[in-house]
């Protein structure tokens, strides 16, 4: 029997990042290796320093409108919203549907304590329809149902193909619906093209995590194997330059 098929994948752990199809390629550009955001050796003031380039190219390139488009796209049907926000860093998605919904109410968390201490000593803090704390995406301290939506942007690669399931599975038990937004995985050439541009930055802090996501980041088919393993039903939307879509809902 194959280890992995969509719908019946024997061992998740061992995924690869390019699905259960991968080609011998794309399985070469994977690593194992940790995202600095992701190190306890890592100063905090170089996590910080990342952290806030993510916010500042994400609103230069209108990353945090467009992933708040497919929030509010997913509540446009409920009144008032609960919302949970997963890795959610520097809170700028949260922002933005606080500021273009008039009742949602948002969760805003992240796993990272001093990312938590920065979004509550910001106007999230004291804003009267969000709440700051620290969650952990694989272990959700909240009861079932407790939400509307789980949004998780740009964090997905982070984990382990046997986290990721997890957060899926943690995703769907405290929300109807969940919301993953991630980086492609871009064809193995293109993607070999896009990591000699990136190599000669690795200096750079920001640019040393980007070579490490792209390495990381689950192709649609990986996303769709982790859905049903999950137990889940997904849908993907993905373009390779673009971010992909994974919307998971429990099956009826
Ligand atoms: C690349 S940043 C993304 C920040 C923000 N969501 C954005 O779109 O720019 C990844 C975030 O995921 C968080 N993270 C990593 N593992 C996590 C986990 N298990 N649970 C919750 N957050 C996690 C990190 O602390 C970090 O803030």
């Amino acid at each position: 029997m194959m280890a992995y098929m969509a719908d019946q994948i024997t061992d998740i752990a061992d995924m690869p990042r390019g699905g259960p199809d991968a080609s011998w390629l794309d399985r070469l550009l994977e690593t194992d290796r940790l995202e600095y955001l992701d190190r306890d050796d890592i100063d905090d003031e170089v996590k910080r320093g990342i952290v806030t380039a993510l916010d500042r190219i994400g609103t230069v390139f209108h990353e945090h409108d467009r992933n708040a488009e497919l929030v509010l796209r997913e509540v446009a049907d409920i009144a008032d919203p609960k919302i949970l926000e997963l890795g959610a860093g520097h809170g700028a998605l949260s922002r933005k549907v606080l500021e273009q919904h008039p009742t949602a109410h948002l969760t805003v968390t992240d796993i990272n304590a001093e990312s938590v201490v920065a979004m509550a000593a910001s106007d999230l803090g004291d804003h009267p329809r969000a709440s700051v704390g620290l969650m952990d995406a694989t272990a959700i301290d909240a009861p079932d149902g407790a939400y509307d939506l789980v949004v998780f942007a740009l964090s997905f690669h982070h984990l382990s193909p046997a986290q990721a399931a997890q957060v899926l599975a943690e995703g769907s038990r405290v929300a109807g619906r969940m919301l993953v937004i991630d980086l492609p995985r871009m064809p193995s050439l293109l993607h070999i093209a896009k990591l000699a541009v990136m190599a000669p930055l690795v200096w750079w802090p920001f640019a040393h995590d980007g070579l490490i996501s792209s390495l990381r980041s689950y192709s649609p088919s990986a996303l769709r194997a982790l859905g049903a393993y999950a137990g889940l039903d997904v849908d993907v939307s993905t373009n390779p330059f673009d971010r992909q879509v994974l919307l998971a809902r429990r099956r009826a």
